[in-house]
């Protein structure tokens, strides 16, 4: 395995052994997830884990867990007791960038209901601005959505749609992502005031203040950081 792999498989391991039996937990998107996916897969299998009910941020999620024998059910407003997903961007305080896996609003929507939210990610992810090194995804409807994405241009964004294989992304939720690049000195809660407010916007990718603690993974061990 590839040393970037380990080490995110290194930290959902970790988070996934915070989960106890007979709890609601949410399944996050991505690569990292995964191997949180598959380790709650492996810890019911053993007999480690019962009872326990999960609600997934993907088709993808859902599919993986449903594989592995791990129960599903659809978001309902009762709390999640934790919700265990990975991050593009990682900042001191713990604000995240997500949704470069496409699954933002649903992540949005899971995460904001956890009574604990672990971060989980490999050192590669921390930063010390958010957008220093990923864009920001911003999921848009895909209707008239060259006028929304002139709002955005109009709020200083640069950017494009996400295109896979040269097509345009759809969401699981039907809808499109912008990609996008803000000036360096925007504040992150205005920021994501100001894009809320736009036309078309369904949800953006900026996380603030929602994660409990992260499990960051370094070649020199995990490390678990609060905000
Ligand atoms: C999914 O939409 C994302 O928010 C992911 O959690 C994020 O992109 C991290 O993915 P990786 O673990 O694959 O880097």
């Amino acid at each position: 395995m590839a040393e970037l792999e380990a080490l995110k498989q290194q930290a959902a391991v970790r988070a996934a052994a915070l989960v106890q039996s007979g709890t609601r937990i949410g399944l996050g998107t991505g690569s990292t997830a995964r191997y949180a996916i598959l380790e709650l897969g492996r810890r019911l299998a053993a007999g480690e884990l019962e009872g326990v009910m999960a609600v997934a941020t993907s088709q993808a999620s859902e599919d993986l867990a449903r594989s592995l024998n791990i129960p599903v059910e659809p978001l309902t407003p009762e709390p999640l007791d934790i919700v265990i997903d990975g991050a593009d961007e990682i900042d001191p305080q713990l604000n995240l960038i997500k949704g470069l896996g496409g699954a933002l609003t649903r992540e949005k929507l899971v995460e904001v209901q956890a009574r604990r939210f672990a971060v989980i990610a490999d050192h590669t992810k921390l930063v010390s601005r958010l957008g220093e090194k990923a864009p920001l995804p911003i999921e848009v409807v895909q209707f008239g959505v060259d006028s929304t994405v002139e709002r955005l241009r109009a709020l200083g964004a640069r950017g494009e749609l996400r295109r896979d294989a040269g097509a345009l992304y759809i969401t699981d939720n039907g809808n499109y992502i912008f990609h996008a690049h803000f000036p360096e000195n925007a504040s992150l809660a205005s920021l994501e005031r100001s894009l809320k407010g736009v036309l078309g916007v369904v949800e953006t990718g900026l996380f603030l203040g929602m994660a409990t603690v992260a499990y960051v993974a370094t070649p020199e061990g995990v490390r678990e950081l609060h905000a």
